[in-house]
């Protein structure tokens, strides 16, 4: 949720309609995939770099953990769904996975295909191109919480289902309901009565806005209470394996970089996290979760 306050953007207006080719030639044209509030907050290139520092550090650390955990082994086919300008793409294609990422954003996109590393291509998480059981991992890492309407949301889970192999597992996240309340304390942010209008939003339907498009205050999104995202996982046609803190309450720490930098005390912060990850009475005071679903009725047919 740092994610949300700790950066400056520059605002860059693209065109109003993008026509990107994907790897395998046809064309996917994204005009109107992202609201244009969404949009002007990733066009100005705010997404590279964020999961170098802070918590956005921590998150990155611990997803790849959790990613480690979960994933097949290499070389297994992973699409990255949502997938951004390819941090974790990039990073499972250097480990041996045959990863394909899948962007609404141009800019993401072209910045992924920049790695050299992968299959990247523009389109839409909510009608995917990708054939019937052709991978073996879906990650939706940082998508749903851009998907504000739940018909949305489960489209998209619904799609990454169809696309994955029996036994497949997708890795979703999404951001805690509280992490504004908490962040807002943590910073001193909640004397802002547009901030504190914000939370309060937040609180009663998950509906996170920033309408002044202020910088550090994210964009529109939905945050999940975390009992809604096991439901949506499970909606969707999936097994849920697990729900997970990513972070858990280790994100309030202002010292994040310092810790993660000594070895010692990286060991010990990421100890006390992985021991409280799945404790159910802690899981909204992380600023994103992860729920791993499982496609189990065609492992069934194998
Ligand atoms: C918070 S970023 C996460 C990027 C990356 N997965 C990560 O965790 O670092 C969310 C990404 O979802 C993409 N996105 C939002 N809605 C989408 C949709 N309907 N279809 C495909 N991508 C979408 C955005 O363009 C953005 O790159």
């Amino acid at each position: 949720m740092r994610e949300l306050y700790a950066v400056v953007h520059s605002i860059l207006l693209l065109g109003a309609s993008f026509v990107l080719s994907s790897p395998g030639g046809s064309a996917a044209t994204l005009a109107g995939v992202l609201p244009d509030e969404i949009d002007r907050h990733y066009a100005g290139g705010v997404e590279l770099g964020w999961l170098e520092r802070g918590g956005g550090r921590l998150e990155l650390q611990r997803t790849r953990e959790l990613l480690v955990r979960f994933l097949a082994p290499a070389p297994a086919r992973v699409l990255d769904v949502g997938g951004g300008p390819g941090v974790y793409a990039g990073w499972l294609a250097e480990q041996g996975y045959e990863v394909s990422l899948v962007d609404a954003m141009p800019l993401h996109v072209e910045q992924a295909r920049e790695l050299g590393m992968f299959a990247a291509r523009g389109g839409d998480a909510r009608s995917l191109d990708e054939t019937d059981e052709s991978f073996d991992a879906v990650l939706l890492l940082g998508l749903l919480y851009h998907l504000t309407e739940r018909r949305d949301r489960l489209l998209a889970l619904r799609e990454a289902r169809r696309v994955l192999c029996g036994g497949g597992i997708v890795a979703a996240g999404a951001i805690s309901r509280f992490a504004s309340v908490i962040d807002g304390l943590v910073l001193s942010w909640l004397g802002d009565p547009r901030f504190r209008a914000i939370v309060e939003g937040d609180l009663a339907t998950g509906q996170h806005r920033n309408p002044g498009d202020e910088p550090g205050w994210f964009t529109t999104a939905f945050f999940h209470h975390p009992d809604e995202l096991a439901a949506e996982v499970r909606e969707a046609g999936l097994e849920l394996d697990v729900l997970l803190a990513v972070e858990g309450i280790a994100w309030l720490l202002n010292d994040l970089d310092e810790r993660i930098d000594d070895p010692d005390r990286r060991e010990q912060l990421l100890w006390a996290i992985s021991a409280l990850e799945g404790e159910p009475a802690l899981l909204g005071a992380t600023a994103h979760l992860l729920a791993i679903g499982r496609r189990a009725d065609a492992a069934e047919r194998r």
